[in-house]
């Protein structure tokens, strides 16, 4: 039991967990021991960043594992329940922008949901009015405002040159995309793909919350059949580790600046 009622959810994606331990006087609640959630490694953190409420997901549940949607993003809406108005989300992405690099950090502005373009849906189902509506619209999604400060924020940290705004695609995964699927994705305007994500910012946005979204680009996704290049998940890892101070400066600022009611 906590007695905790924070207004920040953050959820932290493939080797960006060391934000919750940077979380002050933390209350840990391992996922095994909680009602409703996938059996699964990885806890809920509570504590304070700044001296805000927050409570996060250090390990999320992935569509890949075999999780329904329903269930990869149950946590969402125990966070909603729990008074959670903003919801921060993390995740490790390969990039198809030109321009973009390993160990660069997109502040994330739009998604194409591309197993939810096929059906594969949290939302599918009777709907629970208490949540949201039925058909919840998605065309402003990733909160104006937070990205503003954000770009605001990496500016003074004179990381600029690091940071892109642009469009993430969530793909069911989990083998990585074939060059025809990596230039299709291109040729949609996706700047980087990974394999979560979507389900939780539709969950959430469907509930009436203000969603902040960013990737950190863990590699190159090969483009050419002339690329001799390979990505593997210990790559994926290695990048994570590389950046993910400049991520957790960025976060923790933010959560310290944004407007709260
Ligand atoms: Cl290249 N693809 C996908 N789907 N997810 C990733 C990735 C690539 N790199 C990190 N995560």
């Amino acid at each position: 039991m906590t007695k905790q009622r924070p207004l920040v959810g953050l959820i932290c994606g493939s080797g960006l967990g060391l934000l919750a331990d940077s979380l002050k006087n933390p209350e840990l609640f391992p996922y095994a021991d909680i009602p409703g959630f996938p059996q699964s490694t990885g806890r809920l953190v509570f504590g304070e960043m700044k001296g805000r409420s927050c409570v996060c997901m250090q390990g999320r549940f992935h569509m890949y594992e075999g999780h329904s949607l329903g269930k990869t993003t149950f946590p969402v809406r125990v966070f909603k329940l729990l008074g959670v108005e903003t919801l921060i989300v993390t995740n490790a992405a390969g990039s198809l922008a030109d321009g973009y690099h390993p160990g660069d950090i997109m502040i994330i502005k739009d998604h194409v949901n591309v197993p939810g373009l096929a059906g594969l849906n949290p939302l599918t189902g009777p709907n629970d009015d208490k949540f949201g509506p039925r058909f919840p619209a998605m065309s402003s999604v990733y909160d104006k405002g937070l990205r503003c400060l954000a770009m605001d924020i990496v500016k003074q940290m004179g990381v600029a040159q690091f940071v892109h705004e642009g469009v993430y695609a969530m793909v069911g995964g989990p083998n990585f995309e074939t060059v025809a699927e990596a230039k299709l994705l291109h040729r949609l305007g996706v700047d980087a793909v990974g394999m979560s994500t979507a389900p939780e910012v539709l969950v959430a946005s469907h509930c009436g919350m203000r969603v902040f979204g960013l990737s950190l680009i863990t590699n190159k996704v090969v483009r050419s059949y002339d690329d001799e290049e390979q990505v593997n998940h210990e790559g994926v890892l290695e990048v994570g580790k590389m950046r993910s101070q400049s991520l957790q400066t960025l976060i923790t600022q933010l959560v310290g600046r944004m407007d709260m009611n």
